[in-house]
């Protein structure tokens, strides 16, 4: 088993949820950057990682990082880690590349001489000239920072967003890394009250669900390096078979996730039946004006239309201003609103007793967090 240094990048702004997602996975010698949170394991970790991570993007392997100010060096050094370790003969391996702060700048250029490099190191092992790729996949990413080079393989494939249960999206659909990283924020627990009254595709009350229930967001679907030739099968047989141990499937939760929309709440129906928890969430059609509950304790998370995308601006202020009367009927609930408009407080009437500068897609956006009283005593709830 060896050791390696994982990286799970996140969005700007999600790094504290993704790294105390990593903790508590057990991980060892956890850092956090601009964008990522670093950590050491082994093969059967950056299996755990895809498996179980909910607000991360995808989880990288390094596999080197130097210094190079020339193209000479980028070669050299590239050239000199031991590739075959790494790629089998027949590995597809494509580069990928960014450059912020470097003397090296052209991201085309680092790709093609990483490239040429890996090549150039697996030709002396393989004793072969060509290599095909038709095997498994190995992304590599070249990235460099104030000419420091790093390069990593990524070890997810497509997106963790990528649950499996989305085959259907809505008009604006949240992804489901950023809507688990906002039911994380929340600390929601699964015996408390949870109301999504924007519900559109349902990736909230579906990320809820899965959380509530304790099942691994990656269990339907496959990762890149579920191929790699150097993480024994049985990693993750043991793993998966370990995701249904786990998972709760008799924890009763109090969902619900409703939309003016009929339509968009066919599809919330529909990708909540592929995600295994369309008995955990109560779907249904409601006006947010007329939003009420009968329990005295639960968390409002929602991302209403920030008029950017859809919605024209005069109907985001008046739909603003009617949640902040209908929410402060819900005066003992907590609340959780996701929009880019910069005047929410002033429409909703209530400064948030916290805010959090994210991102939504390309989308600068804020979380503001209304905390509500704690509940007495479980019992009350
Ligand atoms: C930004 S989208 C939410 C996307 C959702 N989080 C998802 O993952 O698909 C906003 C949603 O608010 C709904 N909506 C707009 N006005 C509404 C209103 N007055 N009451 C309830 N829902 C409304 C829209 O139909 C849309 O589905």
């Amino acid at each position: 088993m060896a050791d390696y240094k994982v990286v799970a990048a996140t969005t700007f702004g999600l790094e504290s949820v993704a790294a105390r997602e990593v903790r508590d996975l057990g991980f060892r010698d956890v850092t956090v950057e601009n964008g990522k949170v670093l950590f050491q394991t082994s093969e059967e970790g950056i299996c755990r990682a895809n498996l179980w991570l909910r607000s991360a993007d995808r989880v990288r392997v390094e596999v080197g990082s130097f210094k190079a100010t020339t193209f000479d060096e980028l070669f050299e050094k590239t050239k000199a880690i031991p590739w075959s370790d790494w790629l089998p003969e027949n590995a597809q391996f494509p580069v990928d590349g960014k450059s912020v702060k470097s003397t090296l700048f052209s991201i085309s250029d680092c790709q093609a001489i990483v490239k040429k490099a890996i090549v150039e190191s697996l030709k002396k092992t393989y004793k072969v000239t060509w290599f095909e790729e038709t095997g498994p996949l190995f992304r590599i990413e070249i990235a460099m920072l104030k000419d420091q080079a790093t390069i990593t393989i990524d070890s997810s494939g497509s997106g963790l967003h990528r649950r499996g249960y989305k085959t259907l999206i809505g008009l604006a659909p949240l992804r489901e890394t950023m809507a688990a990283a906002l039911i994380l924020l929340s600390r929601w627990k699964p015996d408390t009250a949870l109301i999504d009254p924007f519900c559109g595709s349902g990736t909230i009350p579906i990320e809820a669900a899965l959380i509530g229930m304790n099942i691994a967001p990656g269990m339907n679907r496959q990762f890149a390096c579920e191929n790699w030739p150097w993480i024994p099968k049985e990693i993750w047989r043991q793993l998966r078979a370990e995701t249904h141990d786990v998972a709760d499937f008799s924890q009763e939760l109090h969902i619900i996730g409703s939309d003016i929309n009929d339509e968009v709440l066919k599809v919330a129906r529909r990708n909540a039946e592929a995600a295994f928890v369309s008995d955990k969430v109560h779907f249904q059609t409601l006006p947010m004006a007329q939003l009420s509950s009968k329990r005295k304790y639960g968390k409002i998370i929602c991302n209403p239309p920030y008029g950017e995308r859809i919605g024209e601006v005069g109907e985001i202020d008046r739909l603003y201003k009617e949640m902040g009367k209908v929410f402060a009927q819900l005066d003992t609930w907590s609340y959780y609103v996701l929009t880019s408009h910069p005047d929410f407080e002033l429409l909703f009437k209530k400064l948030a007793s916290k805010k959090r500068k994210l991102y939504n897609g390309n989308i600068r956006v804020d979380l503001y967090q209304y905390y509500g009283p704690r509940p007495p005593k479980r019992a009350a709830r």
